[in-house]
C-alpha cells in the first residue's frame, strides 16, 4: 500500500514538477492532453477513417485563435473546450504561445517541426488590425482573403500555400471545400523525428504490412536492435514501446497488438490514465525494432469533430460571434484543416556502440510493426503530447495474396 502510494506520488510529481513552463501554460498542457484523447476517440469512431494524425498542442493554439476572435458565449465556450476557463484572458494567449515556442524549437530539440498557420476569410471580410496583430504575435498566423466563386482555383491556391509552407512535403490538404462562407483555419505541418539512436540506413528492406488480414501492402521497413522501454501487456495482448528522440527531450510511444486485428479493441482501452499506467510499467530491455520507413501525409477537417466534442457555437453559422476578427458578427468557423506530413526515417544521432555484441543486446524482444498501431509523440520536458495518431494504411503497393 505504502509503496503503491509512493509510486503514485512520484508519478504525480513528475507531472507537476515541470519548471520549463509557467503555471498557466502547465494548466493548458494538461487540458490539451485531455483534448488529445477526446478528439482521437471522436475521429476514430468515424467510418472510413484510416490514418489519424493530430497535434493536440497545435489544435489548442488554433482554438486559442478562435478564442481571440470570439466574443461572449462563443469565446467562453472555446475556453471551456480548451480547459482555459481556469486561465485568465490576459494569460491565455501568451501561455499557448509559450507552449508552442518551447516544443517546436528545432535547435533545442534537434527535431524538424515546421508549423504554418493561416486564416482565410471570405473576400467580403475586413480583418480588424488588433486581431491581425495579436494573432501574428501569439499564434504566428497569416491572414488571407479567398474568393470561392472560382472554387477550383481557390482550392488550388490553398494547396499550393500548404505545399510551399512545408517544402513540398504536404502537396494536398483537400480536394474540395464544402462550406465556403466562413472563416477557414489551416494548419500545415511537417514533422520529422530524429532518433536518439539512428537506424542504420542500410538496414532497410521491403516487407509486407498487413492493413488487415486479407490486404497487404509493400513498404520499406527499417530495423535496429537497441535498449528501449518495453512492456508486454499480456492481459490485453499488446506491446508498448518507447523510443527516445534526440537529446531525449521527447519520445515516440508505440502501442501495438500482438497480431493484426482492427484497432477498435485497443482504442477502447486508450485513455489518458491507461497510457500513464502503461508508461509506468516500461522496463529497459533489448528490443529488435522494425518500423515502416514511410511518410504519412494526413489531413483532417476538424470543424465537425470539434463541434461534436463541445465547440458547438463557433461552428454554427446562426450562433457564432467571431466579431473580434472583423468588428462585425459576420463569421463562423466553417473549416479547420489540420494537416501534417510525418516522415518516419532512419536518421538520428550515432548509437552507443559500446553495448554492441554484449549481453545487453542478447535475446531481444521483438517489436515488428507490420500491422496497424497507435502512437504518441510525447514531449518530456513539458509533458505535452506533440502528436497522437495511428498508422493503419501506409503508402505502398498491394502485394499479391500469399497462401
Ligand atoms: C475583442 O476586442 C476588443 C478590442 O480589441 C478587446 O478589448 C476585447 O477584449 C476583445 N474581446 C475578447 C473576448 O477577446
Ligand atoms: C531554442 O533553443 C535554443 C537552445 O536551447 C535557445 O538558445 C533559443 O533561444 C531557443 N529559441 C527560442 C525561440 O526559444
Ligand atoms: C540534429 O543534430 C545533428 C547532429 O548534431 C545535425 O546534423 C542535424 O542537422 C540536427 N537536426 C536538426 C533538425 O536540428
Amino acid at each position: 500500500m505504502w509503496v503503491k502510494s509512493l509510486v503514485a506520488l512520484c508519478l504525480l510529481a513528475s507531472v507537476r514538477a515541470d519548471k520549463t513552463l509557467s503555471s498557466h501554460a502547465n494548466i493548458l498542457v494538461d487540458s490539451s492532453t485531455n483534448l488529445a484523447f477526446d478528439l482521437y476517440h471522436n475521429m476514430a469512431k468515424e467510418k472510413n477513417m484510416e490514418n489519424i494524425l493530430i497535434s493536440p498542442v497545435v489544435v489548442a493554439s488554433s482554438l486559442g485563435l478562435v478564442a481571440l476572435g470570439g466574443k461572449s458565449n462563443t469565446a467562453s465556450q472555446v475556453k471551456t473546450v480548451l480547459g482555459g476557463n481556469k486561465v485568465k484572458d490576459e494569460h491565455l494567449h501568451s501561455s499557448l504561445a509559450e507552449i508552442l515556442t518551447e516544443v517546436s524549437n528545432s535547435t533545442a530539440r534537434n527535431v524538424t517541426w515546421k508549423i504554418s498557420n493561416r486564416l482565410y476569410g471570405p473576400s467580403s471580410v475586413n480583418f480588424a488590425d488588433d486581431f491581425v496583430k495579436n494573432s501574428k504575435k501569439h499564434y504566428k498566423y497569416e491572414h488571407s482573403k479567398i474568393n470561392f466563386r472560382d472554387k477550383r482555383s481557390a482550392v488550388k491556391a490553398i494547396n499550393e500555400w500548404a505545399s510551399k509552407s512545408t517544402d513540398g512535403k504536404l502537396p494536398e490538404i483537400t480536394k474540395d471545400v464544402e462550406k465556403t462562407d466562413g472563416a477557414m483555419i489551416i494548419n500545415a505541418m511537417f514533422y520529422k523525428p530524429h532518433w536518439d539512436e539512428q537506424f542504420h540506413h542500410k538496414m532497410v528492406d521491403n516487407r509486407g504490412f498487413l492493413v488487415h488480414r486479407s490486404y497487404t501492402v509493400s513498404v520499406p521497413m527499417m530495423h535496429r536492435t537497441g535498449v528501449y522501454g518495453f512492456y508486454e501487456d499480456t492481459a490485453n495482448n499488446l506491446f508498448v514501446l518507447e523510443m527516445p528522440l534526440a537529446h531525449k527531450m521527447s519520445s515516440v510511444v508505440f502501442i501495438m497488438t500482438y497480431h493484426v486485428e482492427p484497432l477498435e479493441r485497443v482504442e477502447k482501452l486508450l485513455t489518458r490514465k491507461q497510457v500513464e499506467t502503461w508508461l509506468s510499467k516500461l522496463e529497459q530491455k533489448a528490443v529488435a525494432v522494425s518500423l515502416p520507413k514511410v511518410s504519412m501525409e494526413v489531413s483532417h477537417n476538424l470543424q465537425k469533430h470539434l463541434g461534436q466534442i463541445g465547440l458547438t457555437e463557433a461552428v454554427d453559422k446562426a450562433k457564432a460571434d467571431l466579431s473580434n476578427i472583423s468588428g462585425k458578427k459576420d463569421l463562423y468557423l466553417s473549416n479547420l484543416f489540420h494537416a501534417s506530413a510525418l516522415e518516419w526515417d532512419t536518421e538520428g544521432n550515432p548509437p552507443d556502440t559500446s553495448i554492441f555484441g554484449t549481453d545487453k543486446l542478447k535475446n531481444p524482444k521483438l517489436f515488428y510493426a507490420d500491422h496497424p498501431f497507435i502512437f504518441l509523440v510525447k514531449d518530456k520536458k513539458t509533458n505535452s503530447i506533440l502528436y497522437i495518431g495511428r498508422l493503419v494504411r501506409p503508402k505502398g503497393d498491394k502485394m499479391r495474396d500469399e497462401l
